[in-house]
């Protein structure tokens, strides 16, 4: 089957041939008919996180992806052949594929829920990592209604979840992004938008004129390094919270959240029920087929996301 692989960590990903994958005991194999790109497909491609088994080489990239179960693996089964279906394949033990393949093979009690009848599989495909990770950064932050967050990096994938998630709530969304991003951003429910690159000061100045004791709660989608996230930490209110995506420490006193994602089957199947019910906009800005997608990941590497990518297999 067709599939993007590296054959070895921090090598160019590239269009292979390997074997199709035969489902094991527990797992359902799936067609594929779209995968979804996310930071997390490079990042991997860069090296194997922390604790993770090595993977083999040639490494099938991709996390996200919808499609039909195609086989069923022996064991207790919850899916049928033909079922349409998404989900999002977690660290694949070595020899096992990623997403970024005409099949994938993924255990049944895995991140994996059925596609509502109204919702496109390539709309599916766009929500398991970014659509989850929002909505378990807004449980993480329990800001309520008629409360404040600063997010910055509210362009790309997470960001356009948790702006909409966050202002269905009643809360008061402060978008910080690189660009003329404003209508979009107050389409999707932003309270304020702020381009950082107008210069230095135009992000603390909004945020005061809005919140002049600051805002409740920070989410840094962006900042590798501790001055950075200790900047926009300095507009967070006392007694607000942090989170970051990208592992960086707070300053000393703040309250702060390094933030794990921790998808599961019912919160798939919850976003997917908002989306089939209108309340939530799946922002697909790019579909493209599986051959772009190693030019996709240089891309969405140097940044400018808007949305998210999909790649039809
Ligand atoms: N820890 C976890 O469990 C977890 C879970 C999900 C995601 N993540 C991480 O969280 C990050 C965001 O994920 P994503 O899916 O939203 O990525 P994405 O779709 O690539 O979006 C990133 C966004 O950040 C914007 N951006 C970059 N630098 C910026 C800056 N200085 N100011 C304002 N905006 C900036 C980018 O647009 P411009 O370049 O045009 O500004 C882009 O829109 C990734 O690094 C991902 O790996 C971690």
């Amino acid at each position: 089957m067709r599939a993007i692989a590296v054959s070895a960590f921090r090598a160019e990903p590239s269009l292979v041939e390997v074997p199709k994958p035969d489902p094991e005991p527990g797992e359902v194999r799936v067609k594929v008919e779209y995968a979804a790109l996310n930071p997390l497909d490079w990042q991997t491609a860069d090296g194997a996180p922390d604790g993770a088994v090595p993977p083999v080489f040639p490494f099938v990239l991709g996390t996200d992806f919808a499609g039909r179960v195609d086989m069923i693996g022996s064991g207790d089964n919850t899916f049928r052949v033909g079922d349409p279906v998404f989900g999002r394949v977690t660290a694949p033990p070595p020899g096992r594929c990623g997403a970024y393949a005409e099949y994938v093979c993924v255990p049944q009690d895995s991140p994996i829920a059925l596609v509502p009848r109204d919702v496109p599989l390539r709309i599916a495909a766009a929500l398991p990592s970014a659509g989850t990770t929002a909505a378990q950064i807004l449980s993480s932050t329990a800001v309520r209604s008629g409360l404040s967050l600063l997010l910055i990096g509210a362009t790309g994938g997470v960001g356009c979840f948790l702006t909409q998630l966050a202002a269905a709530r009643g809360i008061g969304v402060v978008a910080a992004v690189r660009g003329d991003e404003g209508r979009r951003m107050k389409e999707l429910g932003a309270t304020a938008t702020v381009d950082t690159t107008t210069g230095p000061d135009t992000l603390e100045a909004a945020v005061r004129g809005l919140y002049p004791d600051g805002v409740d709660a920070l989410v840094d989608l962006v900042s590798t390094d501790e001055a950075a996230f200790a900047a926009y930490a300095a507009l967070v209110r006392d007694g607000g919270v942090t989170v970051t995506t990208r592992g960086v420490a707070a300053p000393p006193g703040v309250a702060w959240t390094d933030f794990r994602l921790a998808p599961s089957a019912a919160l798939l199947g919850e976003l997917a029920a908002a989306v089939a019910g209108g309340e939530l906009e799946v922002p697909v800005d790019m579909e493209l087929p599986l051959e772009k997608a190693p030019q996709a990941l240089v891309q969405n590497r140097a940044g400018g996301a808007r949305g998210k990518t999909v790649f039809g297999i």
